[in-house]
């Protein structure tokens, strides 16, 4: 059985990795047969990830839920070669690398597909995760297992302890159109939309008929390194039987690196798969490390898209949608159109000016040229981004066509939506009693970075909202008591009430960043509540100095606009919620149906002898550069500050300091040289 299985490893790796058959069809289909025929018969021996298993898994139930030790990243876009220029100056700049210093950096394809996460121990594939919100993803690894590209076992002599792959997962267009025009009868978008409905089957043999492709382009734990260089890495990779991209190239400068996007760019239409741009890294692993991350992003790796694809279409009616803070936002509805593969029936149409042809600050954009119902206006789409209109044919302007009027008043709920000073939104005044805003509360409350209670989706929330048994986020605790109308509800049975009922009770304890994210606050995002939440640790931390924030200068004012990260347009919003009376009742009734709302504790400081410490660079560092110092000593625990004053504790003093170096003498602040600096810097 052992032989058998590596016989029919062997020949899927020379099939769909290789696109080089070693052994005819008829070979291959009897040695898996005999291999499933020992298998039925001594169950005892068969493998969990044998070769047999890629059609015809047993259902798994929903997934379970993967923590990546490494967080899975996105990436900065750019769409101009000047952008391009920038980047490599700004990464020279931070690593203080002279103009005739060599920087070799990689320019490879950019998948149109979703990133997957492979973890093999001991090379064995155990693991595969979809990258879900980067830090937890869902378990795919029953569905991955018939990713033709993925080897169950990885190759070669020197296999890694732990190696966890990241790639793309993605559909070709061949396969793609067979499934569109084939049996099952389900239209996908596009081959990405494809891929993703297919890795997310919870039947694996669904997956199994659906062909899915794989190309590894990084990695995420390491039992140790594969390279030094992201080249040598990705050779490594596909030395271990992992598909990679065969267009990644080396470059030298930043023409080289142009040049590859436009060979890559010619090839877009022949490639047989999606790309939508090319991403650029830097090739030196150190320097990779150097470099570091922001919150989201690598600063060694820029992905420089493909202009946006274009159509013509007619615009039939606009329409207002109400959001969640009462932000009137106009919708193009578009007799649909196929902008780049995509069919496209909508298009953001922003706020009144831009409908008018005005830009927020009284510029023309269009030339002026206003957008009418019935007009045929040009859509464009880039990446992922909602389709835009960036054209109108005055040619083609029907003749009883009539500047677009804007709604003075909610079309929800019909109260005043009025226009603040300065603000290009209109918005709604009707608050919770608008329904547009009330439903718009309560889906963003029970999304996935919010509550995230199971079963409780944004289509349920809506439907219990128009029934009337929820008006506010805090009445979901209360659905308890509406047993018998869920009970009576289609779709609703004894088993998935009594779940949908513990998963609620299950959220009265919450911690409080997602508390605060929940609340819907504007200005308010996930990563500001995830900041808010380090700084103040307690909801009645928070609450007070929210409240106390309310005059504006006070300390409380100076505690909340000083955390990185909340300005002062964050910060008003908060005080203004949480001072209306109608808003901070929600929250009051909400906050009581809570049993406990988590502590969150600031990030471990570093183990290091600046943690904690305030430091302020002054003069010229030679050795480092201002950017790269900045974030080394944020990364070892201090905070830096531009100015030295009685809170500073340390003061970094290069040759041409001034000012700031007597100043910290005349506080008698420790000033050090960069020498000092680098050996606190590099430990
Ligand atoms: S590198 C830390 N390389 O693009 C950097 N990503 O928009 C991680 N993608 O989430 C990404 N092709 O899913 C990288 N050749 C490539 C890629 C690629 C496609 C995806 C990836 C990422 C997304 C960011």
């Amino acid at each position: 059985m052992a032989d058998l299985r590596v016989l029919v490893e062997q020949a899927n790796a020379a099939y769909y990795v290789e696109d080089a058959p070693t052994i005819d069809d008829a070979t291959y289909d009897a040695l898996k047969a005999e291999l499933v025929a020992l298998e039925a018969e001594h169950p005892h021996l068969a493998e969990p990830d044998s070769p047999t298993d890629r059609i015809g898994a047993a259902p798994s139930e929903a997934f379970g839920k993967v923590t990546h030790s490494v967080r899975m990243m996105s990436l900065e876009n750019a769409f101009a070669a000047s952008d391009v220029t920038d980047f490599v100056a700004r990464i020279r700049g931070f690593l203080s690398l002279p103009d005739d210093a060599p920087l070799v950096m990689t320019a490879e394809p950019k998948i149109d597909g979703l990133s997957l996460a492979i973890r093999y121990e001991s090379g064995r594939l155990v693991q595969a995760a979809t990258r879900g919100d980067g830090t937890t993803g869902e378990d795919v690894t029953a569905n991955a297992r018939h990713i033709r590209d993925l080897p169950h076992r990885l190759a070669g002599p020197d296999v890694p302890e732990l190696l966890e792959v990241r790639g793309e997962v993605y559909m070709t267009h061949a396969d793609f159109a067979a499934l569109n025009d084939g049996a099952e009868g389900r239209v996908f978008a596009n081959p990405r939309n494809a891929a993703g409905g297919s890795l997310r089957q919870l039947d694996p043999a669904v997956t199994a008929r659906r062909p899915l492709h794989f190309f590894a382009y990084g990695w995420g734990a390491l039992s140790r390194p594969l390279s030094d260089t992201q080249s040598g890495s990705v050779e490594r990779l596909a030395a271990l039987g992992l598909k990679t991209n065969p267009l990644m190239r080396r470059c030298d400068t930043v023409a080289d690196l142009l040049e590859v996007w436009s060979e890559i760019e010619q090839r877009r239409a022949t490639l047989g798969y999606d790309i939508d741009g090319v991403v650029y890294k830097v090739d030196d692993l150190a320097l990779q490390g150097r470099l570091g991350f922001r919150s989201t992003t690598p600063r060694w790796a820029l992905a420089h898209k493909f202009p946006a694809q274009t159509a013509w279409t007619r615009l039939d009616r606009i329409e207002i949608q109400v959001g969640r803070t009462g932000a009137l936002s106009p919708v193009a509805r578009l007799t649909p159109v196929t902008v780049g593969g995509v069919v496209v029936s909508n298009a953001t149409l922003h706020n009144e000016d831009y409908i008018a042809g005005r830009a927020a600050d009284g510029t023309e954009i269009r030339d002026g040229i206003d957008i009418r119902e019935g007009d045929w206006v040009r859509v464009y789409r880039a990446g992922d981004v909602i389709p835009k209109i960036d054209a109108v044919s005055l040619e083609r302007r029907p003749a009883d066509a009539r500047p677009y009027a804007f709604p003075q008043t909610c079309p929800a709920c019909g109260s005043d939506a009025l226009r603040e000073p300065g603000d290009a939104v209109r918005r709604c005044t009707g608050g919770m009693a608008c329904p547009a805003q009330a439903i718009e509360k309560l889906r963003h409350f029970v999304s996935r970075a919010a509550f995230d209670i199971e079963g409780l989706g944004t289509r349920q929330v809506e439907a219990f909202y128009r029934a009337g048994w929820i008006a506010e986020p805090a009445d979901i605790f209360d659905l308890a008591a509406r047993r018998e109308d869920l009970l009576a509800t289609e779709g609703y049975g004894e088993k998935s009430v009594s779940a949908l009922l513990a998963a609620i009770e299950a959220r009265r304890v919450i911690p409080l960043d997602r508390l605060i994210f929940a609340l819907g606050i504007r200005h308010v995002g996930e990563q500001a509540a995830r900041l808010l939440a380090r700084r103040f640790h307690d909801w009645p931390a928070f609450v007070a100095t929210v409240d106390a924030a309310r005059v504006e200068g006070s300390e409380a004012w100076g505690d909340l606009t000083s955390i990185d990260g909340v300005g002062t347009v964050m910060a008003r919003s908060l005080t203004t919620a949480f001072a209306q009376p109608s808003e901070r009742g929600a929250i009051d009734r909400l906050v009581a149906q809570l049993t406990e709302i988590q502590r969150i504790e600031a990030p471990q400081a570093p183990d290091s002898p600046i943690a904690g410490l305030t430091l302020v660079f002054t003069g010229t560092l030679e050795q480092m550069s201002r950017a790269e110092a900045k974030v080394r000593a944020e990364a070892l625990g201090a905070k830096v500050s531009g100015s030295v004053s009685a809170r500073t504790d340390l003061v970094v003093a290069g040759p041409g300091a001034g000012s700031k170096a007597r100043k910290a003498a005349d506080l008698g602040v420790r000033v050090i040289d960069e020498d000092e600096w680098l050996k606190i810097a590099r430990g």
